[in-house]
C-alpha cells in the first residue's frame, strides 16, 4: 500500500434484492473482495468493508409482479436471505445496510439537491414510451426490443445485453411493452437529467491517472464510454417504487435506482458509523485523502463505478474517488450462463447445507474470472476438493500432526542442526508472505490461491523427501528436525490459507492447539518457524473429506438446461480435417456483406434466397439455413461471406457465394457476423 494511506474503504457492489445470491455474483465481486479484506486485516490495516441490499429500481417491481407481491415483501425476503448467505459463506461484512431505509434516502436526497442548486440537473421534458393500456411510462426494463447497435431482439430499453451497448431508449427497434406486450407510444415526460458531459475532462484526468494501476477490462470499458462523449443522463423515473424525487412537480417520480445505489455505499457506511457510536466517523473513510477506496463488482457495473458514481462525488466537494475498481468478468455454468429462469444456477443458500463454504471459496479462488469469462463445473469442483484441497493441503497437515502424535507424544519436537533440505524449505516459507502479497495487491487472486497451493506441494515434497518415516528409527534428531519443520509450516500454511479457506483454517488452528485466533497473527510473518520446543498439539481431525462420483452426478442432475450445451465427453466434435498451409488459407476471400432481403425458396425446407451488398455490388446467395433461422431474423445483419467462391445452383437458384455460420443446430447454430458495425466489402483475414 502506497505509504500516503491511513486505512482501506473497500466496497462490494450491492446486490439487488429481488433474487438468491449465487455463485456467479460470489466470484465476480464478493470472493475477491473478502480475500482481500481478510488479507488487509491480517496486515493489521484500518480496513472497512461495506456493502448492502439495492432495493429499489424496476427489478425490483417487476419482480413483486412475477411472484405476485409487493416491492416492500420481495426486499424484505432477500434482504434478509442474502444476508445470511453472505454471513455462512464466511463473508463478513462492517455493515450490510439497504437502500430503503431513511439514512440512505436522505442520503441520495441531500446529493439529488445539492446537484440541482449546482446545475448539474436540469429538467427536460422528453418523449418516453408509453403503454396506454397499463396508463404508465415505461422504464427501461419494461421494455424489449432490437438493438440498434448489433440487432440482438431481446434489448432492453436503455441496454443491450448482447453487445453492452447503452442507448436512448427511444433507439430500440421493434419496442414491446412487458407489461401489456403491446407496442407503445411515444409520449411527453419531464425528467431530470445529469449532466455527466461537464465532467468529462475532468473524468478522463482521473482513469488516465490509472492507466497503470487498472485492470485492461476495466480500462477498456471506460475508455470507449468516455470516448462516445458522455452524454446527459436522466436520473428520475415514472415508478412509484423508489427515493421520491424531493422536488414540488414532481410527484410520481423517483429518483433512478442507479443513481441512488452507488450513494448506497456511504449510507450504509454512515450506519456502521452510527452503530459504532461515532457517527461522524463515516467522513474518515469517504472525505480523507488518506483513505484508500476499493470499489469491488462485476463487469455489467463497472462506468457505473468509474464514470457516474465519480461524477456524483466531484459535484459534491471534499469526497474521495475510487482507487481502484478491480472487477471481474463473468462465471458461466457448465459451459452455460447462469439462469433464474432456466433454474441453472447454483445458490449459496442452497450449497451450504451439503458442503462447507471453504470448498466452493477455494474452487472459485482458483477459476475467478479475473481477465476473461470463466466456468464453475461440478466436477471440476469434486477434482479440487478431491486432488488438491485433500490430497496436497489437507494431507499434508494430517501426516504431519498424527505422526507427530504418533512418534513425539503429540508435541513439537526439538530442531536439531540443519541440513540444505531444511534451510532450503524455511527460506521458500520464510518468503511466501511477500510473494503472495505482491498478488493480492495486485487484485491477482488467482494466481495468489495457486502460490498458496504450491506452498502445500513444497511441504509434501519436503515430507516425502525426508523420510521420516526412516529416519525415526536411523536419526531420531533428524526426525525431530523434520517434524518440527513441518509443524511450523502447519501453523504458516494455515494463516497464508486462512484468507481463502478460513473455517478450515480456524480448524487447523484448533488441531495445533494454538493460542488466540488467526486473527491475531501478522500477515508478514506468517513465514517464520514460531513454534516452541515442545508445545502440546491438539486433536487432529479430516480437514477435507473426498468427494464421490455419485455425489457430482446428482448435482448435475438437478441443473435445469444451460443456455449452452456443455462441452462434455458425450458431445461429438467433427474429425479434424487435413492440415492445409496458409497459401490455401489465403485463397479464399472472405467479406463482410449486409443482408438486404431475405426470402425461403419455393418447395424446400432448407434453403433461404439472400440479396446481399458486397459493397462494391449487390448479389444473391443461397444458404442451407431456412430451419435454424428467420428471414426477418437475417435483414440488416452484417454478415461473412466467402465472396469468390464459384457460383453454384441450388434448386434452379443461382448462388454466387456462400455466408458463414456455425455447423450445428438449435442453441448452438449461430451466424458469423461482425462485434460492430464495419462497412460492407471489407476483407477478413
Ligand atoms: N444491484 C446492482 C446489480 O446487482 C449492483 C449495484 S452496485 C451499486 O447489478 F453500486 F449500486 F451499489
Ligand atoms: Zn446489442
Amino acid at each position: 500500500m502506497q505509504n500516503k494511506f491511513k486505512r482501506i474503504l473497500v466496497t462490494s457492489a450491492l446486490p439487488y434484492a429481488n433474487g438468491h445470491i449465487h455463485l456467479g455474483h460470489l466470484a465476480g465481486c464478493y470472493v475477491p473482495s473478502d480475500i482481500y479484506v481478510r488479507y488487509q486485516r491480517l496486515q493489521h490495516r484500518d480496513v472497512l468493508h461495506i456493502c448492502g441490499s439495492d432495493e429499489h429500481g424496476v427489478a425490483i417491481t417487476i419482480s413483486a409482479e412475477k411472484e405476485k407481491t409487493t416491492p416492500k415483501a420481495i426486499v424484505d425476503k432477500y434482504h434478509e436471505a442474502n444476508k445470511d448467505a453472505f454471513r455462512r459463506f464466511g463473508i463478513n461484512f462492517d455493515n450490510f445496510s439497504r437502500t430503503s431505509l431513511p439514512i440512505h434516502h436522505e442520503t441520495a436526497k441531500e446529493f439529488f439537491l445539492d446537484l440541482l442548486q449546482k446545475g448539474y440537473l436540469l429538467p427536460k421534458e422528453q418523449e418516453q414510451f408509453y403503454d396506454a393500456e397499463a396508463k404508465m411510462f415505461l422504464p427501461d426494463r419494461y421494455v424489449e426490443g432490437t438493438c440498434p447497435n448489433c440487432a440482438y431482439d431481446k434489448a432492453r430499453g436503455d441496454q443491450c445485453d448482447n453487445c453492452g451497448k447503452y442507448y436512448d431508449q427511444l433507439d430500440l427497434k421493434n419496442p414491446k411493452s412487458l407489461i401489456t406486450g403491446k407496442t407503445p407510444v411515444v409520449k411527453k415526460t419531464k425528467h431530470w437529467y445529469f449532466t455527466l458531459g461537464r465532467f468529462q475532462k475532468k473524468l478522463e484526468a482521473f482513469v488516465e491517472g490509472h492507466s497503470a494501476d487498472w485492470k485492461d477490462n476495466v480500462l477498456q470499458q471506460t475508455r470507449s464510454w468516455l470516448k462516445e462523449g458522455l452524454q446527459e443522463r436522466a436520473v428520475t423515473r415514472d415508478l412509484s417504487w423508489g427515493i421520491p424525487v424531493p422536488i414540488d412537480g414532481a410527484e410520481g417520480k423517483v429518483i433512478y435506482v442507479w443513481f441512488d445505489a452507488v450513494l448506497g455505499y456511504i449510507s450504509s457506511t454512515k450506519e456502521w458509523a452510527i452503530q459504532q457510536g461515532t457517527p461522524e466517523r463515516w467522513k474518515e473513510y469517504w472525505c480523507d485523502e488518506t483513505t484508500r477506496y476499493i470499489a469491488f463488482l462485476g463487469k455489467d457495473n463497472i462506468v457505473f463505478h468509474t464514470v457516474v458514481f465519480p461524477a456524483e462525488l466531484m459535484a459534491r466537494t471534499g469526497y474521495i474517488l475510487p482507487d481502484n475498481v478491480p472487477a471481474n468478468e463473468f462465471l458461466n455454468l457448465e459451459g452455460g450462463k447462469f439462469s433464474k429462469s432456466r433454474n441453472n444456477a447454483i445458490y449459496v443458500k442452497d450449497i451450504l447445507d451439503r458442503y462447507p463454504a471453504d470448498l466452493f471459496r477455494y474452487t472459485i479462488a482458483t477459476n475467478l474470472p479475473e481477465t476473461k469469462d470463466s466456468d464453475f463445473y461440478w466436477k471440476d469442483f469434486q477434482a479440487k476438493n478431491n486432488n488438491e484441497l485433500a490430497d496436497i493441503y489437507g494431507n499434508f497437515i494430517n501426516r504431519t500432526i498424527t505422526f507427530a502424535a504418533k512418534t513425539f507424544a503429540n508435541t513439537v519436537p526439538k530442531r536439531g542442526p540443519l541440513n540444505d533440505r531444511d534451510t532450503a524449505i524455511l527460506t521458500y516459507v520464510k518468503d511466501a508472505p511477500q510473494r503472495i502479497s505482491d498478488l493480492i495487491e495486485q487484485f491477482k487472486f488467482r494466481d495468489a490461491t495457486m502460490e498458496m497451493m504450491n506452498g502445500a506441494r513444497a511441504a509434501n515434497k519436503y515430507f516425502n523427501d525426508s523420510e521420516p518415516w526412516k529416519t525415526s528409527k536411523t536419526q531420531p534428531e533428524q526426525c525431530g528436525t523434520t517434524l518440527n519443520i513441518c509443524l511450523n509450516i502447519v501453523r504458516s500454511l494455515a494463516v497464508l490459507f486462512s484468507p481463502i479457506v478460513p473455517f478450515s483454517s480456524d480448524k487447523v488452528w484448533k488441531m495445533m492447539n494454538l493460542q488466540g485466533s488467526i486473527s491475531d497473527e501478522h500477515w508478514m510473518n506468517a513465514g517464520e518457524a514460531q513454534l516452541s520446543e515442545g508445545h502440546q498439539l491438539g486433536q487432529s481431525e479430516i480437514l477435507f473429506t473426498k468427494i464421490e462420483d455419485s455425489t457430482i452426478e446428482q448435482e448435475l442432475g438437478t441443473l435445469g438446461t444451460p443456455a449452452v450445451a456443455p462441452v462434455t465427453a458425450a458431445n461429438t466434435f467433427a474429425p479434424l480435417k487435413q492440415q492445409i498451409s496458409y497459401d490455401d488459407f489465403a485463397k479464399i476471400d472472405f467479406r463482410t456483406a449486409k443482408v438486404l432481403q431475405a426470402e425461403t425458396v419455393p418447395k424446400s425446407k432448407k434453403l433461404l434466397k439472400l440479396q446481399i451488398d458486397l459493397g462494391f455490388e449487390h448479389r444473391q446467395i443461397v444458404a442451407g439455413i431456412a430451419e435454424k433461422i428467420t428471414p426477418e431474423q437475417l435483414i440488416g445483419k452484417t454478415i461473412i461471406v466467402v465472396a469468390n467462391l464459384a457460383p453454384a445452383k441450388l434448386m434452379g437458384v443461382e448462388s454466387n457465394g456462400m455466408l458463414l455460420a456455425t455447423a450445428s443446430d438449435g442453441d448452438n447454430f449461430a451466424l458469423l457476423t461482425s462485434s460492430k458495425d464495419v462497412d460492407t466489402g471489407i476483407g477478413i483475414k
